[in-house]
């Protein structure tokens, strides 16, 4: 039994679509199976010391064979929707050139089975799985990648656009261009900021190229990008605090978004990283693309105080005091999500407005009988929930909000430890084991339901 009250969320739209999400290296496992290639997150896992406890997605949730079990699991959750994402070396194991049908056929199959169980499937086509062969050939640094991408875009959404309208390009381009290129913390672990800022670029580049292809393959296609951000506070009062947070805000937030908004590159953090973008006549208007929605992951906010030995942007993340931490070490902050969501919806007037990612990781016990109880988990759901709901209250165009994770996964350089599921996996099994979160998570999706019928 779930002895947790369901959180009263009066302002979500009546056609709120309740998700769960997950990403394709972190889960499929059967890296080596029906043609797949290596991508740069298998070359990074396996080399010593990058993964803690060496793990990788080898096996992973072996959802590549389990997944009609994975859409049996939110059949019980309730959920209206899933966020995954397709994995390019299984589509297009050289990055480009062939085609391998076997790999289309599984997420083929797959979007056959969430459309049974009547969960609507929300596709991403990036989830950081870069086929190690492009990276061979320069990676995102280099044009031809984001060239690349399109096609596959292209590819993917022929086969699969019958079936799948919501699109979205990249995950956390941010995360692919800062921490893989310039903080060497994940693929493929480069520190060169010229590498960083020019993988920016094509990653933007291939956004916009890819949003052309999957329209033009799939009319009717609803098309987005998903960036994580984050509020910046800084730390003082200081005028040296409050221009580091500016920094980390055009570091985190503005760089992210105003291109795709049609505002081009923002200038301070062009003076910052001194590095010239390789602009081709009609990339920012590529870039630019019209969306029919916006994306957000949020974890965490940031606050700064001014670094100036530090790595760029010279902001350096402060603990505030009385901070909660989930095992991450994030601090949890729910007001942050309102607050960035109200905040994109000033600035930037969205369409529409997704929470793609949210949730949080907690070091989990499974008792005796095999259940595992959350209370922490389910905390943190139900305050991010109600930031949503005042979002919305103040005018957020929110359409939707994806659980991270359906289930516990790879969590990248953390490796199995971290868990951030609504159902817990029991790795050596491979047994899904709902938590009481996921129980609670389907109470609130009901209770919103019933909500919606009777308003
Ligand atoms: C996000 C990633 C996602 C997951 C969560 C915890 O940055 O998009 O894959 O690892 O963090």
């Amino acid at each position: 039994m779930n002895q947790h009250q369901v959180p009263r969320l009066d302002a979500l739209p009546a056609d709120f679509v309740w998700g769960v999400a997950t990403a394709s290296y972190q889960i499929e496992g059967a890296v080596a199976e029906d043609g797949r290639a290596p991508s740069i997150w298998d070359t990074f896992s396996h080399r010593p010391g990058k993964v803690a406890n060496g793990d990788t997605g080898d096996e992973a949730c072996d959802h590549y064979h389990r997944w009609p079990e994975d859409i049996g699991l939110m059949r019980t959750l309730g959920v209206d929707a899933y966020r995954f994402s397709i994995a390019w070396p299984r589509v297009v194991p050289g990055g480009d050139g062939a085609v391998n049908k076997a790999g289309l056929d599984f997420y083929d199959r797959l979007v056959d089975g969430l459309l049974e169980a009547g969960v609507t499937p929300f596709a991403t086509l990036y989830h950081w799985d870069l086929p190690q062969a492009l990276q061979d050939r320069g990676g995102w640094p280099s044009r031809e990648t984001a060239e690349h991408f399109a096609a596959y875009a292209s590819v993917v959404a022929e086969r699969l656009g019958d079936r799948v309208k919501q699109w979205g390009t990249l995950n956390e381009p941010l995360c692919s261009a800062w921490i893989g290129h310039l903080e060497g913390k994940m693929a493929p672990g480069l520190t060169d900021l010229t590498a960083a800022v020019r993988a920016s670029y094509h990653l933007h580049l291939g956004h916009g190229l890819a949003t052309a292809a999957v329209r033009a393959a799939c009319a009717d296609a609803r098309v987005g990008i998903v960036n994580n951000l984050s509020p910046i506070e800084p730390a003082s009062g200081s005028e040296a605090d409050h221009a580091a947070a500016r920094r980390a805000d055009g570091h985190t937030n503005r760089w992210w978004l105003d291109p795709i908004h049609g505002r081009g590159y923002p200038q301070d953090m062009l003076d910052l990283y001194g590095v010239d973008l390789p602009v081709h006549t009609g990339d920012l208007e590529t870039i630019a693309a019209p969306l029919d929605w916006l994306g957000i992951n949020y974890y965490f906010r940031q606050v700064v105080a001014d670094d100036p030995a530090g790595p760029v942007p010279h902001a350096r993340q402060v603990d505030p005091e009385g901070a909660r931490h989930t095992a991450m070490g994030w601090e949890v902050h729910a007001d942050g999500l309102e607050q960035i969501l109200n905040r994109v919806t000033r600035e930037y007037g969205p369409a529409a407005v997704y929470v793609t990612e949210n949730g949080s990781a907690w070091a989990d016990v499974v008792a005796a009988d095999g259940s595992v109880d959350d209370p922490e988990r389910v905390r943190y759901l139900d305050e991010h929930l109600a930031a949503c709901d005042r979002a919305v209250a103040a005018g957020t165009p929110l359409a939707g909000y994806f659980a991270w994770s359906l289930m516990d996964n790879f969590e990248w350089a953390y490796g199995y430890d971290k868990r951030f599921g609504l159902v817990h996996v029991d790795y050596p099994t491979q047994r899904r084991t709902v938590k009481t979160s996921g129980r609670h998570y389907a109470e609130v999706v009901r209770a919103a339901r019933a909500a919606a019928a009777g308003a």
